[in-house]
């Protein structure tokens, strides 16, 4: 009743109609608004294009997604970034934290794209929470990779999203810290009773989440 994400029938194809390549094939699933899912799978098999698809980043080429029930497929650009400033916080494989902005500024900027102003005591307890208290005014090319990683994941906390989307999120972090990573987002999601969807490749990571989709060249098995 109150899924936050459902897929019905969702393909994704890049290339022209020559050399076309189908990366998902007609998946469907639903995730509630308090459930925290992992998705897991092979290199290749389509993960990170369905963390693409539910953030509107990528267009299904055919289905529906509905994101807190409202349809995304066909929408455009400007009505997509509309529905992931309402609803979705995104932790990307590969961070996107801003190059030129200190690690506070990056999560401020997150704050500001969602016109919010004045909360900057909130962004530095957030990253103080994360251990970064003292790293706050360094630039991400000073922060290890795990640090780099915590600050995308305060970036993408800060605005207290609905649906988090995490893409291997304690990739580069060693065990003990991203067992302490995974426990500050399950933390999070069970507070403020947020669907969290995970890419992973740990099992034991997989194993913690409410349920587990496993996802096989394109298709769930
Ligand atoms: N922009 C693109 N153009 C063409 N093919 C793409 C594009 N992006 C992804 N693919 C292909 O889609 C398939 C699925 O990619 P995806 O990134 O979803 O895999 P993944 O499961 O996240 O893998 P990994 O575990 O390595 O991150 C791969 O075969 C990939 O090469
Ligand atoms: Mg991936």
């Amino acid at each position: 009743m109150n899924a936050s994400i459902q897929f019905n029938n969702v393909s994704l194809s890049y290339g022209d109609i020559a050399d076309e390549v189908e990366v998902l094939k007609s998946i469907s699933f639903s995730i509630d608004s308090n459930e925290v899912v992992s998705i897991v799978g092979p290199s290749g098999s389509g993960k990170t294009s369905i963390i693409m698809l539910a953030s509107g980043l990528e267009n299904a080429t055919k289905g529906s997604i509905k994101i807190n029930g409202d349809e995304i497929v066909g929408l455009k650009e400007k009505e997509l970034s509309e529905v992931r400033r309402k609803n979705i916080g995104i932790v990307f494989q590969s961070f996107y934290l801003i190059p030129n902005l200190t690690a506070l500024e990056n999560v401020l900027l997150s704050l500001e794209a969602n016109q919010q102003y004045g909360l900057e005591k909130d962004a530095e307890n957030l990253l103080t929470e994360f251990g970064l208290s003292h790293r706050m005014h360094h630039l991400p090319s000073e922060l290890s990779g795990g640090e780099q990683q915590r600050v995308a994941i305060a970036r993408a906390l800060i605005n207290k999203p609905k649906i988090i989307l995490a893409d291997e999120p304690t990739g580069n972090l060693d065990s003990a810290n991203s067992e302490s990573m995974i426990d500050l987002l399950f933390d999070y999601t069970k507070k403020s009773n947020t669907s969290l969807v995970m890419v992973t490749h740990d099992s034991s990571i997989a194993k913690r989440c409410d349920r587990i989709i496993e996802i096989r060249d394109g298709q769930i098995v």
